[in-house]
């Protein structure tokens, strides 16, 4: 029988990591709030393995097994068996603690429970936790399903078990774990946001237009996007939460999140999501 994984959370990146372990043949029990979440949710699921058949990196046959061997819920009570639960409910400390504590009062007692989380503090969401050595950060990158690396986040608490469990796992996913200790804003954050920032520092100050910026990074740099795309495309809110967390965190005014970001967030402007940010965008 496969192995059974808990995925908390549909929203976007909870139905990235849903369709990675479906791929490779995890049950996935997929937990919401309400059906309706889980609705959107599944649909969200189905799109993206639409555009995973259109690549040609999944054919009808194996999204159709997926689907067979994915199960929505709005009942803890079936997150019993999984080997591993993986939070990837919304950024926020105390939406995450709860989830993390009901999650530990149904899971058996060898099971990893991981936290999806972009900038929150490890030993911070560990703390509601009776056992925290099976706790650790298994921070995926947007869009799931085609970005490689995983942070692998510990504290000083986590096992050397569950270490090597969640190891395995990430290899089973093809991905590569990358082992981080719990600093704050972790490795990809604590680079990616300053880097953002500081491109939306320059627009504002007028030293190039946006497509100008995008264009010295692309060519420039090789990215494939350039860091306005890019915040855009990861939300703007997002990007000022976690640049907020680094700086509450740290202390240090590089990570105060720019003017013209904070304004954009308060416009709920907050890139492709909401059809506007730096660029517009079809809905
Ligand atoms: N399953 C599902 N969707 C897939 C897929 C698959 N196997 N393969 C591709 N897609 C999606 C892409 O995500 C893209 O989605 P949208 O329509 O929503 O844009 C679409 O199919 C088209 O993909 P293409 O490969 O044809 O297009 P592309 O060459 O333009 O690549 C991209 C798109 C992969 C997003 C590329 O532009 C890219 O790599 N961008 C940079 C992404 C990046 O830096 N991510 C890190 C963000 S930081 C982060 O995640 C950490 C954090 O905490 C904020």
């Amino acid at each position: 029988m496969a192995d059974e994984i808990s995925v908390i959370g549909p929203g976007h990146m909870g139905t990235g990591i849903t369709q990675v372990f479906l791929q490779v043949g995890y049950k996935v029990i997929l937990v919401g709030r309400n059906k309706e979440s889980l609705d959107k949710g599944a649909e969200r699921l189905r799109t993206s393995m639409s555009k995973a058949i259109k690549k040609g990196s999944l054919n009808e046959r194996e999204a159709e097994h997926m689907l067979n061997n994915l199960h929505l819920s709005s009942d803890y009570h079936d997150i019993e068996n999984s080997i591993l639960v993986m939070e990837a409910v919304s950024e926020n400390l105390d939406i995450k603690t709860d989830v993390l504590k009901n999650a530990e009062a149904y899971v058996g007692n060898n099971s990893i429970i991981a936290t999806n989380t972009s900038s929150i503090p490890i030993h911070k969401l560990g703390n509601g936790l009776k056992n925290r050595k099976r706790f650790l950060g298994m921070h995926f990158f947007n869009p799931v399903p085609v970005m490689k690396p995983i942070e692998l986040i510990v504290s000083d608490e986590t096992s050397e078990q569950a270490i090597s469990d969640a190891k395995k796992i990430i290899d089973k996913l093809g991905k590569t774990a990358v082992m981080v200790n719990d600093y704050p804003g972790f490795i990809a954050n604590r680079i990616l946001m300053p880097f953002i920032n500081e491109a939306i520092i320059a627009l504002e100050k007028g030293a190039a237009d946006k497509e100008g910026i995008d264009t010295i990074a692309k060519l420039g740099f090789n990215h494939p996007m350039g860091p306005l795309e890019l915040a855009d495309f990861i939300g703007l809110d997002v990007c000022k939460d976690i640049m907020d967390s680094i700086y509450a965190e740290t202390g240090n005014p590089k990570f105060i999140p720019s003017d013209m970001l904070a304004s954009l967030v308060k416009e709920g402007k907050l890139g492709r999501k909401s059809g506007e940010g730096f660029y517009t965008y079809e809905k």
